[in-house]
This record gives C-alpha cells, sequence and structure tokens, in this order.
C-alpha cells in the first residue's frame, strides 16, 4: 500500500495458524500490517522499514531440531518487537533468558497474574484471563527485560525491555478469549512503538484510488461482477477511481441465486452510474449441461462456457486493441499469502467462474491485494454498496450448478432457486445469516413420494444445508434451532412447486465438503 512504511508493521510467520489473525488485529488497531516468512533476512526487513514486529506463536518447541529461527541481526535493527507464544520463547532463548520443558503445557483459557501492571502491561489488573496454548515455558526473560507477570505453568508469562522495545508475552494476545488482548496489541502499537494508527476505511479506499488511477491512467478496463462480495467491491472501487473507464460484465447463467442479476443491475447501473454489459445467458448454460450428470464435467462445461461468454463480450469491447487492456479482480490478501509462501492452497483448485481467458493479454488490476475479507466488506459499506450485497454468503462459481444433483435443467434450476430464496429467506429472519458460512437447499437427484391434500406427490427432496466456518477449510454443521428448521421445511413443502419433502445435512468437513459437488 501506499502507506510510509514505516507505520506498517511486519508479522513475522512461525508456521501456526495464528499470523493471519494478528495481522488482522494490528489492522483492527488502525495499523497496516503485512506477513513475512521467519527465513526473511534482516537486510530485508531493514528495506521495508516496518514501524514495529510481531514474532507469531509456531507449533514447535525453540528447542526441536529443525524449529523455526531468525535472523538475529533483526534483534540490532532498533525496531520495536513483539514476540507471541513461540515468538516469545524465540526472544528468550536469543537474547539471553531461557525456555524449559516443563512436563506441563497450558492450553485453554488461564489465570495470569500481573506483577508489574506496567509497561506492556501497563494498567493490568492483579488477575486475568488470558488464552494460552503452550507446552515449554519461559523460565527466565531475555537480559535487560523484565518479567511483568505468570501463569500457574508459565513463570514468566510476559516480559518488557523498555530500552529496547523488546517484549513478549506467552498468551495470545490476539484471541479473543484473551480479555485485554486487543487492548494489549494497540497499546504496543500505538503508545510502545509509536504508531499512529492511520489506517482506516477511509484511508485505504484514498490510497487504492490514487494507485489504480497511476495505474489504468486514461486506459480502459474491464471487471466480471460474479454477484459476490469481492468483485463488487473491486469493482466499485475503481469505479470511483476512474468511473466510466470501466466496464462491467455480469453473465447471467441461469445458475445464480434469486435476485442476484436484478441486484446487480440495480447497484451499479442505477446507483453507480457504471456501464454494466448484462449477458443473458442461461439458454446457452441448459443447452450445454444438458444430460450432463458428472460434477466435474459440469463444472468443467460452466467454467469453459464462462470464459468463451467473457471473451466474445471482450472482443466487441475491443480488447486486444482499442479496447480495455486492464482487468480488475476481486484477489484478497489471504490467496496471495497462500500463493506466495509455498504453503497448500486454501482452497480446492476449482473450474471457476472467474478463470479468465489468457490469449486476451490483459494486465491486472487487483485493488484489495492486500486486504482480509473483513476490510473489503468495511469498505464495501463505506463505499456505499447495499448491505446485503456486501453480506451476502460466499457463491460457488458454477453456482447452482453444483447443488442440482444429476442433471441441470431449468426447470430444476428454478425450483431449487426458489428453495434457496426460502432458506435464505428465515434464516435472515431468524437473524442467523452473517453468523452462519453459508446456508443453502441442496437438491439431490431422486424423487420421492408423498401426499397433500387426497393426493399422492412424486417431486423432489430438498436438503437444507447450513454450516459455520472461518475459512471454508474445515466447517461444521449449523445447530439450527428445531423450530427454525420446522418453518423452513414448512414453507418449502408449501410454497415450492415440486417438492414434497424436507432433509437437514448433518456432514462436517471433513469428511464432508461444503457444496455436495
Ligand atoms: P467445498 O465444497 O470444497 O467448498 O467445501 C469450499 C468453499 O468454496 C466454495 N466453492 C467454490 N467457490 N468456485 C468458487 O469460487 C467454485 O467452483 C467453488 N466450489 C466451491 C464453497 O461454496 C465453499 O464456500
Amino acid at each position: 500500500m501506499s502507506q510510509s512504511r514505516s507505520s506498517s508493521v511486519l508479522v513475522v510467520d512461525f508456521g501456526a495458524q495464528y499470523a493471519q489473525l494478528i495481522a488482522r488485529r494490528v489492522r483492527e488497531a488502525h495499523v497496516f500490517s503485512e506477513i513475512v516468512q521467519h527465513s526473511i533476512s534482516a537486510a530485508d526487513v531493514a528495506a521495508k522499514q516496518p514501524g514495529a514486529i510481531i514474532f507469531s506463536g509456531g507449533p514447535k518447541s525453540v528447542y526441536e531440531p529443525g524449529a523455526h529461527d531468525i535472523d538475529p541481526a533483526i534483534y540490532d535493527l532498533g525496531i520495536p518487537i513483539l514476540g507471541i507464544c513461540y515468538g516469545a520463547q524465540l526472544l528468550a532463548r536469543d537474547l539471553g533468558g531461557e525456555v524449559v520443558a516443563t512436563g506441563k503445557g497450558e492450553y485453554g483459557r488461564t489465570m495470569l497474574t500481573t506483577a508489574s501492571a506496567t509497561s506492556l502491561l501497563a494498567k493490568w489488573p492483579a488477575e486475568s484471563t488470558v488464552w494460552m496454548s503452550h507446552g515449554d515455558a519461559i523460565a527466565s526473560a531475555p537480559v535487560g527485560a523484565v518479567a511483568l507477570a505468570s501463569c500457574p505453568e508459565a513463570p514468566v508469562a510476559a516480559f518488557a525491555d523498555d530500552e529496547r522495545r523488546i517484549y513478549g508475552v506467552q498468551f495470545h494476545p490476539e484471541v479473543v478469549h484473551s480479555e485485554r488482548g486487543q487492548e494489549l496489541i494497540a497499546h504496543f502499537l500505538h503508545d510502545l512503538a509509536g504508531l499512529a494508527p492511520t489506517w482506516t476505511n477511509v484511508s485505504i479506499i484514498e490510497s487504492e484510488v490514487e494507485k489504480i488511477r497511476a495505474q489504468i491512467g486514461d486506459q480502459k478496463a474491464l471487471c466480471a461482477l460474479s454477484g459476490g462480495v469481492d468483485s463488487a467491491v473491486a469493482a466499485a472501487m475503481v469505479t470511483k477511481a476512474i468511473g466510466t473507464q470501466l466496464t462491467c460484465v455480469f453473465v447471467d447463467t441461469g445458475l445464480m441465486r434469486s435476485n442476484e442479476g436484478e441486484q446487480i443491475e440495480a447497484t451499479f447501473r442505477e446507483q453507480f452510474g457504471v456501464d454494466l454489459v448484462h449477458v443473458r445467458a442461461a439458454d446457452r448454460y441448459f443447452e450445454a449441461l444438458k444430460g450432463v450428470t458428472d460434477p466435474e464435467a459440469k463444472r468443467k462445461i460452466i467454467g469453459e462456457l464462462f470464459i468463451r461468454i467473457f471473451e466474445e463480450v471482450a472482443r466487441d469491447l475491443g480488447a486486444g486493441g482499442e479496447g480495455p487492456k486492464f482487468l480488475v479482480q476481486g484477489t484478497l490478501y489471504p490467496d496471495v499469502i497462500e500463493s506466495g509462501s509455498g504453503h497448500a492452497a486454501n482452497i480446492k483448485s476449482h473450474h471457476n467462474v472467474g478463470g479468465l481467458p489468457e490469449d486476451l493479454d490483459f494486465e491486472l488490476c487487483e485493488p484489495l491485494r492486500s486486504l482480509f475479507k473483513d476490510e473489503v466488506r468495511a469498505i464495501g459499506e463505506e463505499l456505499g454498496l447495499p448491505e446485503s450485497l456486501v453480506w451476502r454468503q460466499p457463491f460457488p462459481g458454477p453456482g447452482l450448478g453444483v447443488r442440482i444433483i444429476g442433471e441441470v435443467t431449468p426447470e430444476r434450476a428454478e425450483i431449487l432457486r426458489n428453495a434457496d430464496a426460502v432458506v435464505i429467506d428465515e434464516i435472515k429472519k431468524a437473524g442467523l445469516y452473517r453468523e452462519l458460512w453459508q446456508s443453502f437447499a441442496v437438491m439431490p437427484a431422486v424423487r420421492t413420494v408423498g401426499v397433500m391434500g387426497d393426493g399422492r406427490t412424486y417431486a423432489y427432496p430438498i436438503v437444507i444445508r447450513a454450516v459455520t466456518s472461518d475459512d471454508a477449510m474445515t466447517a461444521d454443521w449449523a445447530r439450527l434451532p428445531y423450530d427454525l428448521i420446522e418453518t423452513i421445511a414448512n414453507r418449502l413443502i408449501n410454497e415450492v412447486d415440486g417438492v414434497n419433502r424436507v432433509a437437514l445435512d448433518v456432514t462436517s468437513k471433513p469428511p464432508g465438503t461444503i457444496e455436495w459437488e
């Protein structure tokens, strides 16, 4: 970002899942953060000129062979450092303190006793609850540092060296179960490291708009809207930057959620005045999907047809010649970290609607590349996107196509779309929509016998799928209240033609996946 580097924080990732959460917490304290790997050299750190460094937790013992180390020259750069858990132990090990294997770790909520409510723990109460997850413990703080607090199995649970500005906590302040955890992070950043809280929605938008203008100049850009949050926010941001130089393309595959096309029209064409190409391609999709039941084949057909249609529109608009040279994409920071660090990819590789033609040779414009999902939502609201779009649950690229098991026909798509709208409506009325990662209807490839009034019915069952999750890597089936399930079931059977039975999916991921195909 074009924020001055000295006002940003480097979060050094020691290999656990904590780094992203820490980076988000830093941003909640209105300071920009960037995640780097522990193998980073002191020279690379110095080049980035961070205003502070945070060492994350990690899964190992600092004494284990192959334990992750840090270039010790980083300690001599004079940059304030906060070590968390493994990071704190590393500071103790490297700077003259002592880390021991006690044989008794602490996991979960633990009582912290403050010995000195100063420095990092300024104004802390005598006792507070913190979240712990450690095997080894710090027995003595680094040379020059003062021990500030302890836990039953952690003699030094917090330490501070105000002169060198080196701090450590054995507990996890980034986790909500640590009382005052966020306060501690903000205190370290603002008061001890002297970083100004300038990272706000408004400042993010301003700096991104500037960058987009510098990149695109007076050229034209193209953006594929999927109905999802990321592409919508990216398009809104680029519209703010370059106005009508941006053209948006929305391909209605016939497999979208209820009202998706209308909402895109209302928001982008009417509210933002965007040049919107709305391609009504349902017939082409249903034709291509006729008789196809294999899940992978369906995904492939849907993905390839999207690329073909997008290419047609792009060529019509003169791409590759006088037309758009830039392609706007809603890539988020977690995707960038995943691909950059060599970690396993977060999401299984999908034949994604949104995978785009290579031979048109666009230059990418990715205004959300340094942002987390929650920041993207906040910025979307700041840019004036409707709440119902900004808070929309994730939706797979192939749309209802992977929720209609077996053959995708216009009739079955219509039944499922209507059923999905009922599920969403009731989930929203129950106030659960934002809390759930996803909640939707699935249509199996069977029909079942029922009885309604005096007659026998032979129609489709609908499966309710609702999950909680943080990142879609793992998910738990949501324990929806029985009354809510009953209301949904009644409405599905009474209001949606073609449905005569309702079931609930109680599979977690793993072993299941969130989608059925
Ligand atoms: P699964 O079913 O693999 O889904 O547990 C994980 C998350 O990814 C979404 N999903 C997709 N997203 N293109 C996408 O952009 C796709 O092809 C696709 N398939 C699944 C799914 O909705 C869930 O949030």
